[in-house]
């Protein structure tokens, strides 16, 4: 059910009966302030300007052409020509009483659905995870589990780093380890200091890892022996992340850089060949004039290093045939830093006019800001250093539990331990999904763990209230059927509100902005607050009518909210 897209199509179809251009949109969009409808088609104005003709008599004219059956109780016309839409209440009910009696609560599944291929998380292997990779794995994973529910064929790709010249320096490392039976993998970060301090303080080791870069490249059976046991312990690390953060990446979508070192020479002959690059002081690069500057020089991307070495560019160009001729993407979507843009729009742009990436298959790259500390700055350790995400993860769930103790003393130990896991990470996750992805946010625990304001733990309380309304009831959600009757105002524009879930995931799927089901889900549960305030459920008095129907609207709240949670990649909890 989505009923912006319904009054779209009928208001449109009004507009074609009484002549109105059919590029003229009906800009059917719920109404922003109360007494102007729920709904508002402001299209006549426009329509008006561009017919000539005047846009209150154009509006009255639609009017009188809609055909929207029981849908509406009332049309009314305001100011030059906006169509306030007032939905009928009965029809409302009967939306959602359909809606309650569908695990996807009404959502249908698209019905063009599309290969998406996602690119996120994608952290170099050199390192541990740090907070960095943050923000692509918590945005990418919401926008996979999201597409995935409306229908669509999604396809996870970890890009991670996996390949280059650090790793020469790393398997050296690792192989003098090995040799001294001392082999100190468990920090990643600690191992890396290692090796580049071993790597600039011992020539003769330097020497190795280069030699071990040049004999990587080439396949060397031993130096790839050792980078594989090196890729596994570090993939090892991710994986323990994924896992705790919930997040669904798993080692079925590793599909790294090293996967295209051999189509690498391929590429570059292939753009050379169509005349893409040229030689430049020995390099191989693309000039861009697409991308000129002001003075009208054209934006280099080089292609291959003077000495043949092969860059990040050269890869992302190998990984996007693979997308587009592998694995047939509809639609490829990038969540990367808004620090890589020109890259991004450099490879889209060189993709285009070699022909990797027709014009029908999407490319998107959905760039986000950077996450800051409380002072304003990139966020890092007390001491100025980057921040590791096992390590974030392991105070967001310390913080909750200590805070869900305090809470409701009541729990044991293994309910305080479970929510407070729960309680953490959906913190950490909304904190992020719920901003504007692309501005910077800063990361704030207090904020983030507060019960009240547009917050995971406020969402997952409002749950537990609904929950816990059953329980005082003595009936499984299952078992509130209705039939749904909204007599009240707050009966009605929580019903609304229900009845709107689509339209908002509809929107989060086109434009690929989490914060829009966090702003839903947010006025879904202060909806619902007013409501319970004022619509008593299972007082004495209350009719049995009543009862039964605020039962069910509690049904599709808990519904809802879980649903558009677990689409966020939080879990929510009986108690609290
Ligand atoms: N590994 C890169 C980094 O840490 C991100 C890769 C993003 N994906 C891509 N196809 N370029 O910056």
């Amino acid at each position: 059910m989505n009923i912006r897209e319904i009054l779209n199509q009928r208001v449109r179809q009004a507009m074609d009966a009484v002549g109105v251009p059919a590029e003229c949109q009906a800009m059917v969009a719920p109404s922003k302030k109360a007494g102007f409808g729920d709904y508002q088609a402001n299209g006549a104005m426009g329509a008006a300007k561009k017919m000539g003709t005047n846009p209150r008599q154009l509006a009255t004219d639609i009017v009188a052409a809609l055909d929207l059956g029981d849908m509406v109780s009332n049309l009314e016309i305001a100011g030059p020509g906006f169509i306030n839409i007032h939905l009928n209440p009965l029809w409302l009910a009967e939306q959602l009483q359909v809606a309650a009696a569908d695990t996807r609560l009404g959502v249908a599944a698209d019905a063009a659905p599309q290969t998406v291929v996602i690119d996120y998380s994608s952290p170099n292997l050199a390192k541990e995870m740090h907070v960095g990779h943050l923000r692509s794995t918590i945005i990418g994973d919401a926008m996979v589990r999201l597409l995935g529910f409306l229908g669509h064929n999604v396809i996870r790709q970890n890009h991670v780093g996996d390949w280059g010249t650090q790793f020469g320096m790393l398997i050296a490392e690792l192989e003098e380890q090995q040799q001294s039976g001392d082999i100190q993998l468990k920090d990643l970060e600690v191992f890396y200091q290692q090796a580049k301090k071993h790597f600039d303080a011992d020539p003769a080791f330097a020497d190795k890892a280069r030699e071990y870069v040049v004999k990587l490249q080439g396949g060397d059976a031993k130096v790839l022996e050792l980078w594989e046991q090196f890729r596994d312990i570090s993939l090892s690390h991710a994986d323990d992340i994924y896992q705790s953060l919930n997040v669904k990446l798993t080692r079925d979508d590793v599909a790294g850089e090293s996967m295209y070192n051999d189509d690498l020479p391929v590429l570059v002959k292939d753009l050379e060949d169509k005349g893409l690059c040229v030689e430049d002081a020995g390099a191989k690069v693309a000039f861009l004039e697409e991308l000129a500057d002001k003075e009208g020089n054209p934006s280099p991307m080089i292609i291959q290093k003077a000495g043949g070495g092969y860059l990040y560019a050269t890869t992302d160009l190998a990984t996007m045939r693979y997308r587009v001729s592998t694995l047939k993407a509809d639609r490829s979507m990038y969540f990367i830093d808004a620090r890589q843009s020109l890259h991004m729009q450099q490879l889209f742009i060189l993709s285009r006019k070699a022909g990797y990436c027709p014009e029908q298959v999407s490319l998107e790259h959905h760039a986000f800001g950077t996450m800051m500390g409380e002072d304003g700055k990139p966020f890092k350790t007390r001491s100025g250093g980057t921040v590791k995400l096992a390590e974030l993860v392991d105070e967001a769930v310390e913080r909750a539990t200590a805070l869900v103790s305090e809470k409701n003393p009541d729990l044991n130990a293994e309910q305080k331990a479970e929510i407070g896991r729960k309680v953490g990470i959906g913190a950490v996750k909304y904190a992020d999904l719920s901003k504007t992805r692309t501005n910077d946010y800063i990361f704030s625990w207090e904020s983030m763990l507060a019960f009240e304001g547009n917050t995971s733990p406020y969402l997952q309380y409002a749950f537990t209230r609904v929950k816990a309304i059953f329980r005082k009831a003595g009936l499984t959600p299952e078992q509130a059927n209705g039939p749904i009757v909204l007599h009240e105002s707050q009966e009605n524009a929580l019903a609304l509100k229900l009845a709107q879930f689509e339209e908002a995931l509809e929107q989060v799927a086109k434009e690929a902005y989490p914060h829009v089901l966090c702003t839903y889900l947010y006025d879904l549960a202060a909806l619902y607050m007013r409501f319970y305030e004022a619509c008593p459920i299972l007082k004495e008095g209350v009719s049995e009518e009543d009862k039964q129907s605020r039962l069910a609207l509690c049904r599709l709240v808990a519904i809802t909210l879980s649903v558009g949670l677990d689409l966020l990649g939080i879990e929510v909890m009986e108690v609290m």
